[in-house]
């Protein structure tokens, strides 16, 4: 084997390796040797598995509606690191339909305008561009994906033909367990975008920041798939979405596009429950 290509191998190899070691760390030995397979998929299976997912993205036409470019999922080396600094697995990118984000923020009867709209693990910004429809103080999206943050900065730009103004947008490149929360009431959305022990570190500063600063905060987890990380904080309780209350609104959403909702506790650390949702 030639230097370069051997050199080549070898990182790819580390590569490898870091990555199966973060897998076992999140998930356990036995879930990681479950997604092996798919962790081995051909370039061939891998292309076709992205393909139907682009299919499903793109069928509510906010892309072509907006002039953007979100559906297009992203893995591996196109997302950039593929462990956290702290060896935790870096979720793909893909994201949902917009009637999926609309809806748990359509059922919460709060005035926007107090509140700080944050995507943490943000992608292509879609999520951003649908709250900017909403009127949140300001909006701020956190993704560990330099190619992420590159494609969010240029759909915010693009996305017409209502202007979003970039003012009210600020976007960061960070791991999100080292997010600093700003001190806004606070809408935090999260599409399953780690794994349980990223969001154990996210939940804990949010708790020190609800802590030092006590204020409204509003969880919308959608695909949640570390609930527990989050159920057993006491300072959040859950609270019924428009799809809890009237299933007939939800029909034809897909399971992994429900969200699960959580408020702050009156109460808990000197917070209050949002107030209208009390
Ligand atoms: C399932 S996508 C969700 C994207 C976006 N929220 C949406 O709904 O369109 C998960 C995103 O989380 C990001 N991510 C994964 N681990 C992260 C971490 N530790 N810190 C920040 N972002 C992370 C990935 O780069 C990916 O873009």
């Amino acid at each position: 084997m030639k230097a370069p290509a051997r050199a080549g191998a070898l990182s790819a190899g580390v590569r490898a390796a870091r990555l199966l070691a973060a897998s076992i760390r999140d998930l356990g030995l036995r879930a990681t040797l479950e997604r092996l397979p798919l962790l081995l998929l051909s370039p061939l299976t891998m292309r076709r598995l992205k393909r139907r997912k682009l299919r499903e993205s793109l069928r509510d036409g906010f892309d072509v509606a907006h002039g953007t470019d979100t559906a297009a999922v992203l893995v591996g080396r196109e997302l950039g690191p593929s462990v956290t600094r702290g060896g935790h697995l870096v979720i793909h990118y893909e994201t949902t339909s917009a009637a999926a984000i609309r809806m748990p923020l359509d059922g919460l009867a709060i005035d926007f305008s107090q509140y700080a709209f944050v995507d943490l693990g943000c992608g292509k910004g879609k999520p951003l561009m649908v709250a900017a429809t909403y009127p949140f103080r300001r909006l701020i999206g956190v993704d560990i994906s330099p190619a992420c943050i590159r494609v969010a900065r240029r759909n915010i730009a693009r996305h017409g033909p209502e202007k979003i103004d970039p003012a009210r947008v600020e976007l960061l490149t960070l791991d999100a367990e080292d997010f600093q929360f700003p001190g806004d009431p606070l809408v935090i959305y999260l599409f399953n975008p780690f794994p349980g022990k990223v969001l154990d570190e996210v939940v804990a500063n949010l708790e020190r920041s609800l802590k030092e600063q006590p204020r409204e905060a509003v969880i919308v987890y959608v695909n949640p798939h570390a609930l527990a990380a989050i159920t057993r904080s006491g300072l959040f309780e859950r609270t019924p979405t428009i799809a809890d209350r009237m299933p007939m609104a939800a029909a034809g959403t897909p399971p992994y596009e429900l969200a699960a909702v959580f408020v702050t506790r009156p109460g808990a650390a000197g917070t209050s429950a949002p107030s209208e949702l009390r």
